[in-house]
């Protein structure tokens, strides 16, 4: 994909008032990624409005906004946001206030959709109207991301920290997964106790992985260059070693042999407590990453995994999991996700673990899903969990975009299409009852790598020689988790248009951030209503997504 590449760079600094490093674009065939070596990387600083009325405004664009930022006032006449320096949409750019309260008829092709769309919309904002509280967002730290950052020169390796998990100038993840044991984001599989066979005590599992170890180290250093040390960490098997389970493989059709049932739970315990000695707790762990994998699509997903029928993981889970969990003095406290599978699967999974134990949810905290299936598995199955297990939070736990193995280009160097995904899930999400999201691979190769099975896939930042790539699914993520922090509620905002998807949450401090994105190939006008304060009226350009901050 290298020789397709077109290479300019430049310093875009559209913006005078932030204080902000701006992003050195660099453009390929396929979209704008923002470039940072070991001098140099954008940043994200603000100052929060004081005054009720005054608004501040994150904004990027396909046409090459990065974290742009502006100021608006309720009540007073709009206020434009500007394109990025590589314009694109109909030619509609200069419409400005001319085209306020006129209607333009457009049609419109989204998928399937075909309908006028006017290019005014009101945005009706109710903060007495709670829902969910925010627990988060963050990505995986896999074993491929622990083996990039050691090829990328380490002042490139703090920019990836800081850039997510800093609250002064990145994007403040609160969130990371990890692997117990490997998953197919490493350069084989592997698991503890691979041997002595057969050894229900697990008397070989006494200390962690060099793997392990190196992973601390390296999150030991996010830590200390972020100043970030707060961060849940939370973590799923893959699969066991291959003497617990039916076909004695890493992969392919398996389940969980009888006789292993209480080894499997106690393995998880031990990792906890190591992984808690070595100075990493954790704050939650799931029943095992995508159960049905193992069960009926075997052949679809050649890595590590572990078969579950749902009543044999509830059985697991009541009478071996959750019980030898709380006994432990290190993992009593640590919660347990269920699911940590595809959208359809849940409430079913739950239904059915909840017939083989009546005791099974007094084990379970949350409830974890994948994105992988939400194009075909509607937001329903997120609201009849959400109302049948009112006492357990929904979480989305991984997601990625290149995952389908039908695409020939696993990375493409900055396509706004997949930020495009990326947000209208996670927006869709969260007016769902969803209350965190976590995204992949925090940082792969340029061909979406290693990974032991050529799974390849695409990442929010991607390692370029001794360059990094921050893709536009970067800021995409940015726009949610350094403007909602946890213990934010969602409140109701309602867009009067399909094409600009919004969500709103009310922060701890008292903030509100209301999140816009436009989905139309031309600028609208969008007219944000909050009854106390006012009208907020912006120009949002085609195909922009904005994190609109004011204090109420
Ligand atoms: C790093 O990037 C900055 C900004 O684009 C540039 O000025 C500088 O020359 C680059 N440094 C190296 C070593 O490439
Ligand atoms: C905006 O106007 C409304 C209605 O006139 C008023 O209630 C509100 O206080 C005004 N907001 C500001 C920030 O001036
Ligand atoms: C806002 O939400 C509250 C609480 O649900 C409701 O009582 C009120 O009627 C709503 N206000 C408007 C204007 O819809
Ligand atoms: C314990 O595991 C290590 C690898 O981690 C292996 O080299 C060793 O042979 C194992 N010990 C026994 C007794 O199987
Ligand atoms: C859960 O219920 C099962 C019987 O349905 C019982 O055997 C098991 O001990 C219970 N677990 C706990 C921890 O109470």
């Amino acid at each position: 994909m290298f020789y397709k590449i077109l290479v300019f760079l430049l310093i875009f600094a559209i913006s005078s008032t932030a204080s902000s490093k701006p992003c050195v674009l660099k453009s390929f065939n396929t979209g704008l990624v923002c470039v940072c070596n070991s001098t140099y990387c954008d940043t994200l600083n603000f100052k929060l409005p004081v005054k009720i009325g005054d608004a501040l405004i994150i904004s990027s664009s396909k046409s090459g906004l990065r974290f742009h930022e502006s100021h608006a006032k309720f009540n007073e006449s709009i206020n434009r946001i500007p394109h990025g320096p590589f314009h694109y949409g109909n030619g509609n750019s200069d419409t400005s206030s001319r085209y306020l309260n006129k209607i333009i008829k457009v049609v419109k092709k989204f998928e399937g959709i075909e309908e006028p769309l006017d290019n005014y919309v009101n945005i009706m904002v109710n903060r007495s109207n709670k829902f969910q509280k925010v627990i988060g967002f963050g990505g995986a730290f896999t074993g491929s991301v622990s083996y990039n950052l050691k090829q990328l020169p380490k002042e490139v390796q703090e920019h990836i920290y800081q850039g997510y998990y800093s609250k002064e100038i990145g994007i403040a993840y609160n969130m990371m997964r990890l692997s117990i044991g490997g998953c197919d984001f490493d350069l084989s599989p592997w698991a503890y106790n691979e041997e002595p066979v057969h050894d229900i005590f697990l008397r070989n599992f006494t200390k962690l992985d060099d793997r392990d170890i190196e992973k601390i180290h390296q999150i030991n250093e996010l830590k200390k260059i972020t100043k970030n040390h707060d961060f849940k960490v939370f973590g799923a098997a893959w699969s066991p070693p291959k003497w617990m389970k039916s076909n004695n493989d890493y992969t392919g059709f398996s389940v969980l042999r009888d006789e292993y049932y209480q080894t499997w739970a106690d393995y998880h315990v031990k990792y906890l407590e190591l992984m808690a000695k070595n100075g990493l707790p954790f704050w939650a762990i799931s029943t095992g990453n995508e159960p049905l994998n193992g069960l009926i699509f075997p052949r679809m997903v050649p890595f590590m995994s572990l078969g579950w029928h749902p009543m044999l993981q509830g059985i697991w889970i009541a009478d071996n999991l959750g019980p030898a969990m709380k006994k432990s003095e290190a993992t009593k406290d640590i919660k347990i996700l269920a699911g940590d599978d595809q959208r359809f699967t849940i409430p079913t999974w739950l239904m059915l673990m909840d017939k083989a134990r009546k005791n099974v949810s007094d084990f379970i905290d949350g409830i974890a899903v994948h994105w992988y299936a939400d194009r075909i598995a509607s937001t329903e199955f997120l609201d009849m969990t959400a109302d049948m297990y009112p006492k357990k939070f929904i979480i989305s736990t991984e997601a990625c975009s290149g995952f389908d193995r039908t695409e020939s280009n696993k990375i493409d160097f900055g396509t706004w299409h997949k930020l495009e995904d990326l947000v209208l899930d996670v927006i869709e999400d969260f007016n769902h009852f969803v209350t965190g999201w976590v995204d992949w691979n925090l940082v792969l190769d340029e061909f979406g790598g290693p990974n032991y099975i050529n799974n390849f896939v695409d990442a929010a930042i991607i390692a370029a020689g001794s360059e990094i790539y921050k893709q536009p699914t970067f800021y995409g993520m940015g726009h949610f988790s350094r403007f909602i922090p946890e213990g934010s509620v969602r409140i109701r905002a309602k867009s009067s248009s399909k094409f600009v998807k919004t969500v709103g949450f009310l922060r701890p401090d008292g903030y509100t951030v209301i999140i816009l994105y436009n989905l139309a190939d031309i600028s609208i006008i969008a007219k944000i209503s909050d009854k106390s304060i006012g009208s907020l009226r912006l120009e949002i350009p085609s195909k922009s997504l904005h994190s609109i901050i004011y204090k109420s």
